[in-house]
């Protein structure tokens, strides 16, 4: 009998052909997540789930699938998946970094720069027949060359966001936990504690994965030790910036801008306080969104996902202690 699997959306077809050579699969084929109730009913006989950061795939559905050897999520992130309960019943969890890295940076840069030079506003003025003549005073921006960027979470995508950032002559500090002194020279980013990060920055960009220690990372405090014309962009995942604090610092101008991928929760209700706000621009969580990197995240996923039913090491497994 070949290895049955479960696939939680319609992910590009070069993955899915590659799974159809190998196991017996069956797919959620809407363009919307897949309902609980349909997940706890499809997954009893499954070997592996090729999951999207949208499913949550807690201990309840690891209960229901007796048999499930891989969760193989195809995101960076894995913050959906209940990573102890996993661990525990020694399933292994898989996710696909690397692949999305320079996507990802890129899409940050264009957050930032929609944010900083108002483009999004711009683009708004012109589709509702506003732009009358060239104005000196109108829509005038932040310069995003020469300023000091702020990362925060230096990992592979913060780095990539700081080497564009010298691209544009910016200077660059980074928090994180760990201090990394090999990056700081590789790179040229001078390492800040988070508040001294915060107070002197022009822009700050977050790049740090979503843990309980950085829910709402980014709070009220936060907003106030930052710059009154400081621009924020959160590519990473929406909780690590707390919702109502953000909207009181944009709306009281305790900062100025910010530009968001990704929001808490996902997608933004559309009575959101945040969207009657105008210096703020949102986007529902593209940042990864090339159709070539979509592909390669696709294929890299089902490769950690065959890996594992046949007993290999998945080449990127987030919990390899439940090999040994
Ligand atoms: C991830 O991979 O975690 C991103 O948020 C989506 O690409």
């Amino acid at each position: 009998m070949r290895p049955r699997v479960y696939v939680t959306r319609l992910i590009p077809e070069e993955a899915l052909k590659k799974l159809a050579d190998n196991v017996d699969y069956r797919i959620w084929e809407s363009g919307l997540p897949v309902p609980r109730d349909v997940l706890l009913r499809e997954v009893p006989p499954v070997d592996a789930l090729l999951s999207l950061l949208t499913d949550k795939v807690d201990g309840p559905i690891m209960d229901a699938a007796p048999k499930l050897r891989v969760i193989s999520n195809m995101a960076v992130g894995f913050d959906n998946v209940d990573l102890r309960e996993a661990t525990r019943r020694k399933i292994m969890v898989c996710n696909t970094p690397e692949v999305l890295t320079d996507t990802t940076a890129d899409f940050t840069f264009a957050l930032l720069l929609a944010a900083a030079r108002r483009v999004v506003e711009g683009e708004r003025v012109v589709r509702a027949g506003k732009w009358k003549t060239w104005g000196p005073m109108i829509l005038l921006g932040r310069d995003v060359h020469h300023a000091t960027l702020g990362i925060i979470g230096l990992g592979r995508i913060g780095a990539e966001v700081a080497k564009r950032a010298k691209g544009f002559s910016m200077r660059v500090l980074y928090h994180q936990r760990k201090r990394r002194p090999e990056m700081e020279k590789q790179l040229g980013v001078e390492f800040r504690d988070l508040n001294s990060l915060l107070a002197e920055s022009d822009f700050v960009t977050v790049h740090c994965p979503l843990l309980p220690e950085t829910h709402h990372l980014i709070s009220e405090e936060q907003f106030k030790i930052m710059k009154k014309t400081a621009i924020l962009v959160n590519t990473a995942r929406g909780p690590i910036v707390d919702p109502k604090a953000l909207y009181n610092a944009l709306h009281d101008r305790q900062i100025a801008y910010a530009a968001l991928d990704v929001t808490e929760p996902e997608p933004i209700p559309m009575n959101d306080p945040l969207l009657t706000l105008d210096n703020i621009v949102i986007v529902p969580h593209i940042a990864s969104a090339s159709v070539a990197t979509r592909t390669k995240m696709a294929l890299m996923a089902v490769d950690n996902l065959l890996a594992g039913i046949k007993g290999e090491r998945p080449p990127h497994i987030v919990n390899p202690e439940v090999l040994t």
